[in-house]
């Protein structure tokens, strides 16, 4: 179902992809997350295998099962991701950034049980390292994918993240489309290069999708 034009140009190339969502620990009991499955993630490491790619999915907590011929690292938190991607950088030929990377985390974290108290309670957060920023920054041959999920005005934001973070192609969707939305089987997605060329898909399945951002990726390799 690939052209093997795909398959011959992903063929060995190292292919490094982050999915799910990250758990930022509040005690020992609690933790801030957000809705992404992890789908993308998976159905992007699936296919990119059967082209014959060396895959390493790093890969928040999530219900799926692992890809099997993946190099699977489960991480839990943005800082972990962090050090993961960076860990297989230099031997990367493509990074896909699907994971739905916290932005801040709690500024302290208990390591006793928070104990309820009369009236309301507020957690001070933090930022997180923007994972792609310092990839974008640090870039060398390798080539950077973007994802950016959004509620509105999603081509502005689609290409700022693609200029700021330097990255080569961003997949953007609207989340409050229908069959676009968290945990879906589906997705409606725009790819925007660095060229400016801007292709709109229609709904398509997250493996339908997958595979043509694949192909996208392959066009740039
Ligand atoms: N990303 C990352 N590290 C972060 C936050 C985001 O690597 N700490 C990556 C995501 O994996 C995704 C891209 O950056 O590929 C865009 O993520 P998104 O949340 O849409 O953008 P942000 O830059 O975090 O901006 P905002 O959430 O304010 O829209
Ligand atoms: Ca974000």
């Amino acid at each position: 179902y690939f052209s093997k034009n795909t398959d011959d140009i992903l063929k060995d190339r190292h292919i490094v992809i982050t999915a799910g969502p990250t758990r930022e620990t509040i005690d020992p009991v609690r933790f801030f997350t957000n809705r992404s499955s992890g789908k993308m993630g998976y159905a992007l490491a699936e296919h990119a295998i059967k082209s014959g790619a060396k895959v390493t999915l790093i890969s928040g907590p999530v219900h799926l099962k692992e890809p099997e011929e993946a190099h699977y690292v489960p991480v839990e938190t943005a800082d972990e991701m962090f050090d993961e991607v960076m860990k297989v950088y230099q031997q990367a030929d493509v990074v896909i950034k699907t994971a739905a990377v916290a932005d801040y985390r709690p500024k302290i974290v208990y390591d006793q049980k928070m104990k309820k108290q009369d009236g309301d309670l507020s957690i001070e957060m933090e930022r997180t390292k923007d994972i792609l920023k310092e990839l974008g920054a640090r870039k060398e041959h390798q080539l950077l994918i973007g994802f950016a999920a959004e509620t509105n005005d999603v081509e502005t934001y689609a290409r700022k993240k693609l200029e700021s973070k330097n990255l080569d192609m961003i997949v953007a969707n609207n989340v409050k489309e229908n069959g676009a939305g968290f945990g879906t089987d589906t997705n409606i997605v725009t790819i925007y290069k660095r060229s400016g060329e801007k292709t709109a898909l229609p709904l398509l399945t997250k493996d339908e999708v997958a595979e043509k951002v694949l192909k996208e990726i392959a066009s740039l390799l």
